[in-house]
């Protein structure tokens, strides 16, 4: 293992977003306006301060009905999304994320209703005020070419085309490049996704396959998540794949697709997949879900691999490390989800201590091991470059200091209070906050609470200190 090697082939430009910095001030006013005037305007963003537009104010969406249909080769997405949904507080009007592509109608209750585009903003202003509480369900009809986003960080996202379809990421803001979505990790909904390609393709979403048909030269494969899940979670990749399904021993449905061109180098590694879950269960307890696999792309420009919920995404064939790496986080970012991206470590830091674990239970280096070959980076290495409880901007947070030192710090805490209450740590954080969102603040107060030990010097050093913490 080579320890400083963050999950993603980092591109370290900036880039900013264009308006990203504008934006921000509007998104403030509105959200004042939002709560205090008599428009009852649900907010435009989470309020989320790294991805200020990510996300919605003033409902929930508890399902999303997709149906999609995608030319692979014109590259042309035509879509229809049903939203059932619930207001959490009068709305006169509300937002969607959406980026690029045409709507082309609204309708909230079956009534058509206003709307309006606004940057990554689709604003609806149903017929009547919809009042707190109230379900009500949006359809949106779309079309056009879908675009993944450049985010902070210089990398893309969203519906990235491939040379046989399209590799279909939303981490952090890409789920707006094809849904129109409430799209922050506060809001988790189940889904059925359903897409219609030409023959010969494969449409790979998260959960189960309910179905799949061909008629007039298109296949439609229909897909069900009943779980609740973050947009960026949800995938719709289109491609040419090697299709194999079976149940685990536990119970598990497994799909993997692999695009034949890895599937040699895949095989050796998909094949761990049910003993990775299994000894992960093991560890961090049952696994969340029912359904479980892999969808092993060729799409050598995006330079990283995704979580997707059931169904981690990989650009081409995984090493066992990044198996490990995203089968983890089924359990820590998937089904225990963030309420803010400064809190990505919750994710990323746990993803890769567990990729340490699997190591050292494995015949590999022992977790002190890899913990010891970082420290030994002088302090103005990059590692070193911001703690990883506070990122600072969205643009840090699939940097090294994340992935690494979010390790580092389960690591300091495993040592400050020994192996068994360290993995009932890991296992109550899971069963607590299964299916739901968990912050750092909750994180540091149920090891605390567990241990019996004072630990708020611990986390303060390791994820809020700038610099290389001092002894370790
Ligand atoms: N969460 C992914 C992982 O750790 C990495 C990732 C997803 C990512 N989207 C990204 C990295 C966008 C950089 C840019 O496995
Ligand atoms: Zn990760």
């Amino acid at each position: 293992m080579t320890p400083l090697r963050s999950r993603p082939a980092r591109c370290r430009t900036a880039v900013l977003r264009r308006g990203a910095v504008l934006a921000t001030v509007p998104v403030v006013l509105a959200a004042l306006v939002g709560a205090t005037g008599p428009t009852a305007a649900g907010g435009s963003g989470a309020g989320d301060p790294y991805f200020p537009l990510s996300g919605n104010g003033g409902y929930h969406v508890r399902h999303y009905d997709l149906t999609l249909r995608y030319d692979t080769s014109s590259r042309h997405l035509d879509g229809r999304a049903v939203l059932d949904s619930r207001a959490t507080q009068d709305l006169s009007r509300f937002d969607l994320d959406l980026t690029g592509l045409k709507v082309t109608g609204v309708t909230v209750d079956g009534t058509r209703a206003a709307f309006r585009r606004d940057g990554q903003e689709l604003v609806v202003t149903p017929r009547h005020t919809l009042r707190a509480g109230r379900d009500f369900r949006v359809t949106v009809t779309y079309d056009g070419t879908p675009k993944p986003v450049t985010d902070p960080d210089g990398s893309t996202d969203g519906w990235i085309p491939t040379d046989d379809g399209a590799f279909v990421a939303g981490e952090p803001q890409g789920a707006m490049t094809w849904f129109p979505a409430n799209g922050h990790p506060k809001d988790k909904s189940s889904y059925d996704i359903t897409i219609t390609v030409p023959q010969g393709r494969t449409a790979v979403s998260n959960g189960v396959l309910l179905g799949q048909r061909t008629e007039h030269g298109r296949t439609t494969f229909r897909w069900r998540e009943s779980r609740p899940m973050a947009a960026y979670l949800a995938t719709a990749t289109v491609g040419t794949f090697k299709v194999e399904q079976y149940t685990t021993a536990d119970g598990i449905h497994v799909y993997n697709a692999v695009d034949p061109r890895e599937a040699s180098a895949a095989a050796p590694v998909l094949k761990q997949l049910p003993s990775v879950l299994a000894w992960a269960s093991r560890l961090f307890g049952p696994y969340p879900f029912r359904s479980a696999g892999s969808i092993v792309d060729h799409a050598p420009d995006v330079g990283y691999a995704l979580e997707a919920q059931t169904r981690p995404l990989y650009d081409s064939a995984p090493d066992l490390s990044t198996l490990v790496h995203e089968s983890a986080h089924q359990w820590f970012g998937d089904s225990v989800s963030l309420t803010a991206w400064k809190d990505i470590w919750l994710n990323e830091g746990f993803a890769t201590y567990a990729e340490w674990l699997y190591a050292e239970q494995h015949g590999g280096d022992s977790a002190q091991k890899t913990f010891d070959a970082l420290y030994a980076h002088p302090a103005s290495d990059h590692l070193w470059a911001f703690p990883p409880g506070d990122p600072g901007s969205g643009r840090n947070i699939f940097d090294t200091p994340v992935y690494a030192r979010g390790a580092m710090t389960l690591h300091e805490l495993r040592r400050a209070v020994g192996d068994p209450d360290f993995f009932r740590i890991l296992r109550a954080w899971a069963a607590a906050h299964r299916d739901g969102h968990g912050t750092t603040a909750q994180f540091e107060r149920l090891a605390g609470r567990i241990s019996g030990k004072r630990l708020d010097g611990l986390f303060r050093v390791w994820l809020f200190t700038e610099g290389k913490p001092k002894d370790a």
